[in-house]
């Protein structure tokens, strides 16, 4: 496996093409660790069935599971998808961006079925992330990616991260730092009648809404029948317990904490990440997975968590604790 240390600071890594033998190898079918701004994703050719299907190997994915496909532009990505005049309005408003929309799949699309696991729908996203749009445009496919971590397991959100899951599967890994906003993609519906919100995420749900004028419809959790399959509800997993809304801290526990004001015997944890101090919401989405592999670390049997609002990211951040918290299957 070869790592790749880009700055995005600067836009020479752009001018050199250091990439473009990451692109060939993408265009060749190859395993792609990739920066995107919500988390690391697990790339390949979106057109090539044989390599998607390294994707759902590498990570030991039910084969039911679709794959979000990772566009450079909205022009691009209307060749895959047929977008409606709501599409079109969360399109141009948030991409590139945090937000993944489903729409019903255009006929003659070369994105493998494998991808879509079936379903004549399709799930598009223009990444915010350069490195993932120079990619996609380099190579001249679209990149499937699901995030880059073994199934059920913690999201990564950075090179390391990736690498300790799936060293060994991956033929390149680009290390371009911290994912900025560390939750993944809002993943919203539009190949019903009303408007789904399948996945809370990286864009609050409020932005959307907004943009469309009508309120989204939210889609139950249906372990038998997922409508977005990565819902299923035991998932970004510790291996330690998790306990959450936790108002004290009992001996052997670790803290995941929020805010300034500490629980009650906050001095028993045997460790303490703190989300946010000052209580922001972008800050506590973007240290999330962070925090609960280092207190997973710590050896704790349970991880303590207080409790953290519901508004804007914070629906994106207690769904993932929640099911970092459910029955492990
Ligand atoms: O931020 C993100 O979205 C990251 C980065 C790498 O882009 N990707 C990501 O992908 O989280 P993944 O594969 O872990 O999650 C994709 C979700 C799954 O819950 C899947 O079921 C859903 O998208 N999905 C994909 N295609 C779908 C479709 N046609 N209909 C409904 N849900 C779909
Ligand atoms: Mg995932």
């Amino acid at each position: 496996m070869q790592r790749w240390s880009v700055d995005l600071k600067s836009t020479a890594w752009m001018t050199s093409k250091l990439l473009q033998p990451v692109a060939d190898a993408l265009a060749a079918g190859a395993l792609v660790g990739v920066p995107t701004e919500t988390v690391y994703g697990l790339a390949a050719d979106a057109t090539n069935g044989i390599a998607c299907a390294g994707i759902y190997a590498a990570k030991g994915r039910p084969s039911f599971n679709p794959l979000i496909s990772h566009v450079e532009s909205l022009e691009a990505a209307r060749c895959h998808g047929i977008f409606d005049e709501r599409a079109l309005r969360l399109a141009n408003a948030f991409w590139p961006g945090p937000l993944t929309l489903v729409v019903p799949r255009r006929e003659g699309s070369p994105i493998a079925d494998l991808v879509t696991a079936g379903l004549e729908t399709l799930a598009l996203r223009v990444p915010d992330a350069p490195v993932m749009r120079w990619l996609a445009e380099a190579s001249g496919r679209p990149l499937a990616a699901p995030s880059a971590n073994l199934s059920g397991k913690i999201s990564p959100t950075t090179a390391d991260d990736v690498i300790g899951d799936l060293a060994g599967k991956l033929a390149h890994v680009i290390d371009a730092g911290s994912c900025p906003i560390g939750l993944e993609s809002t993943i919203v519906s539009l190949a019903g009648p009303r408007p789904t919100l399948l996945r809370p995420g990286g864009l609050p749900r409020s932005a959307i809404e907004t943009v469309l004028g009508e309120p989204l419809v939210v889609a139950e959790t249906d372990d038998a029948a997922p409508m977005a399959p990565g819902m299923m509800t035991s998932h970004y997993a510790p291996g330690a317990h998790v306990r959450l809304d936790a108002k004290d801290v009992q001996p052997g526990e670790a803290l995941l904490a929020f805010g300034s004001v500490p629980p009650v015997n906050a001095g028993h944890a045997v460790q303490v990440f703190n989300l946010s101090v000052a209580g922001d919401l972008a800050e506590a989405a973007a240290n999330l997975f962070k925090g609960l592999r280092i207190l997973d670390r710590s050896g704790a049997a349970t991880i303590a968590v207080q409790p953290v609002p519901e508004r804007d990211l914070g629906e994106a951040i207690n769904d993932r604790l929640r099911r970092a918290a459910a029955p492990r299957s």
